[in-house]
């Protein structure tokens, strides 16, 4: 348990004892000083529900408290209850802390979820709209696992449909013409306009493509080799994309929409053997309360189009079913667009009334914004097109160059290139999670890659600096020994700061918003930066100089631990 927790469950405590019920006290870390280290709110609505005057219950609570880690603790305003923690409280819980490698994080049950996050359909590049899921979605997945839970990532490519019908067909031409194939297939976004472009213009074109839409279905072997080429040079550009992101999924976390193919008539059959199937205009669709569209019409979800083929539902109906029912998992995150909302809601309706999923196993929809250009409009090229990730990203590490060598000239080009490329993902990462997971952004490359504020660089700059009071002093952190104790003002601040990190990452899981955790990191990088300025470390003496060290050295690995689960390394200097 964090402190607030501790803090939360002593109080709930006192207030059932006191004979108020279903009335959880709130404990929050207070702002400003005079209100001690945390507030409790709900006394109020418990003092209500047991017919007492709020003050009052609030004085016999601070009266019966049992909190040791408490130096103060005192009824304020209308019934608030403020903590004021103790220093050697602090103190110790720091030392504990330093010697922890987890950092005060403990690891009590283990749940096992699915995060469905990245997703991209295979038939196009990688664009800069899968940032947002691939970014949150593995930041997710690393804090989970940091946390003790057994994580499935699961990449739902899209490797199926009608798309490839013209991708294939188009592969088929280049190979009757004597043309190489792995130079077309180099690059894709081309190779997709060429192929689409040549449906749109060519009759006979059209026409093969929609033939291989069939052969394909029907498993063609020759139809299937094709696709299977294409996929394996779609996968491996996507791999690469991962890699130079720093983002942790693999190939073995792939489990693209092409492998639900034999499920797709089990489901349909299912539901329809519910009584839940209605044909409407030769489409097998589910109807569900609930879900109208304009006019208040009922709004349908098609599981099978009228020409036999399945669409993206079914595909999703029979993850869910995957999910739920033989990987068993009592949880499942989905980190997708704000615009497939409907798509989801159907989803998980229909499989709660298909009983794939039952009342204790929670999927979810994590819905996000897209991002903008600076002026407010969707992120595409000038010709309208989408602007490929692996641009960007070799954009950021150029820019990120361009800073390195202005702010230290003198270093090494492999260092430099080495330290850019950490800043520049980092930078276009971090700007990605600082932002409210739900709202729309603007994509700025001054700001994201700005030494001040809420950014990357501030972070691994702030970082950097921690590391070099032990390179330059040649001090080896892990062969101090003493506790740490702390006084001055800006000291237990900090110290509070560190032992608060569980917090933050708690904090982050209840709604998978990773902008909490950037926000505890930017704070505690600027209390640290105040610690530095008011508190001499290296011309410090004796005990107080080995617990500034010991200080320093737990900010320094906070910060890095904290980076690592956003996605994010760090580099010793800049
Ligand atoms: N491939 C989809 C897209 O690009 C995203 C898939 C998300 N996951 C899912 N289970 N539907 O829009």
């Amino acid at each position: 348990m964090n402190i607030k927790q501790q803090l939360e469950s002593t109080i709930d405590s006192a207030l059932s004892a006191a004979g108020a019920s279903n009335c959880p006290a709130i404990v929050k870390q207070s702002q400003k000083a005079a209100f001690g280290h945390y507030q409790a709110n709900g006394v109020m609505d418990a003092a209500k529900q047991i017919g007492m005057n709020p003050r009052e219950l609030a004085g016999t609570l601070v009266e019966s408290l049992n909190l040791p880690q408490a130096e103060k603790v005192e009824v304020a305003g209308p019934g608030f209850i403020n903590i004021h923690l103790d220093n050697s409280y602090i103190s110790n819980e720091l030392t504990k802390l330093r010697k922890d490698e987890l950092l005060g994080v403990v690891r009590e049950k283990s749940n096992t979820t699915v995060i469905d996050y990245s997703a991209p359909n295979l038939a196009k590049e990688m664009h800069i709209g899968h940032l947002r899921s691939t970014t949150i979605g593995d930041a997710a997945a690393r804090i989970l696992e940091f946390l003790g839970h057994t994580v499935i990532r699961a990449n739902h490519m899209g490797d199926w449909g009608a798309q490839f019908g013209s991708l294939l067909a188009y592969m088929d031409l280049i190979g009757q013409e004597g043309q190489e194939l792995s130079t077309e297939l180099s690059d894709l976004e081309v190779f997709y306009r060429k192929a689409s472009a040549l449906r749109e213009s060519d009759e006979v074109f059209a026409k093969q493509s929609r033939e291989y839409v069939v052969r394909l279905q029907n498993g063609d072997p020759q139809c299937l080799e094709l696709w299977q080429q294409f996929i394996e040079e779609s996968v491996s550009h996507c791999q690469t994309v991962y890699d130079r992101l720093n983002i942790t999924l693999t190939r073995a976390d792939i489990k693209a929409e092409s492998s639900y193919n034999d499920d797709l008539i089990p489901v349909v059959n299912e539901l329809d053997r519910l009584g839940l199937i209605e044909v409407s205009d030769g489409a097998k669709c589910v109807f569900l309360d609930g879900f109208k569209g304009k006019d208040d019409k009922p709004l349908p979800a098609i599981v099978q189009k009228s020409d036999g083929g399945f669409p993206y539902m079914a595909t999703d109906l029979a993850a869910v079913r995957f999910r739920a029912q033989n990987l068993k998992v009592g949880e499942a995150l989905y980190f997708i667009d704000a615009r497939q909302t409907l798509h989801l809601r159907q989803l998980f309706a229909i499989s709660r009334e298909a009983k794939y999923l039952d009342e204790s196993q929670s999927f979810r929809h994590l819905p996000f914004g897209v991002i903008l250009k600076e002026d407010g409009k969707p992120f595409k090229t000038r010709d309208g097109a989408d602007v490929k990730l692996a641009d960007v990203i070799e954009e950021a590490i150029n820019r990120a160059y361009e800073l390195v060598s202005v702010k230290n000239p003198g270093l090494a080009d492999d260092v430099k290139s080495r330290i850019s490329q950490v800043i520049g993902v980092g930078a276009l990462k971090y700007a990605e999670l600082t932002k409210n997971r739900t709202t729309d952004y603007i994509f700025n490359w001054d700001t994201m890659l700005s030494f001040d504020g809420n950014t990357a660089p501030y972070l691994l700059y702030a970082y950097t600096r921690i590391r070099s009071i032990f390179r330059r002093s040649n001090i080896d952190p892990s062969t101090l020994e003493s506790s740490i104790t702390l006084k001055e003002p800006t000291e237990l601040q900090l110290g509070l700061k560190l032992l608060q990190f569980v917090e933050a990452i708690d904090a982050v899981t209840e709604d998978y918003q990773a902008n909490i955790l950037c926000n505890y990191l930017f704070e505690l990088a600027g209390i640290f930066m105040s610690f530095y300025e008011s508190c001499p470390i290296l011309n410090a003496e004796g005990p107080v100089r080995e617990s500034r060290l010991l200080i320093a050295d737990t900010t320094a690995r906070v910060l890095k631990q904290g980076l690592d689960l956003l996605g994010i390394e760090t580099v010793e200097q800049m």
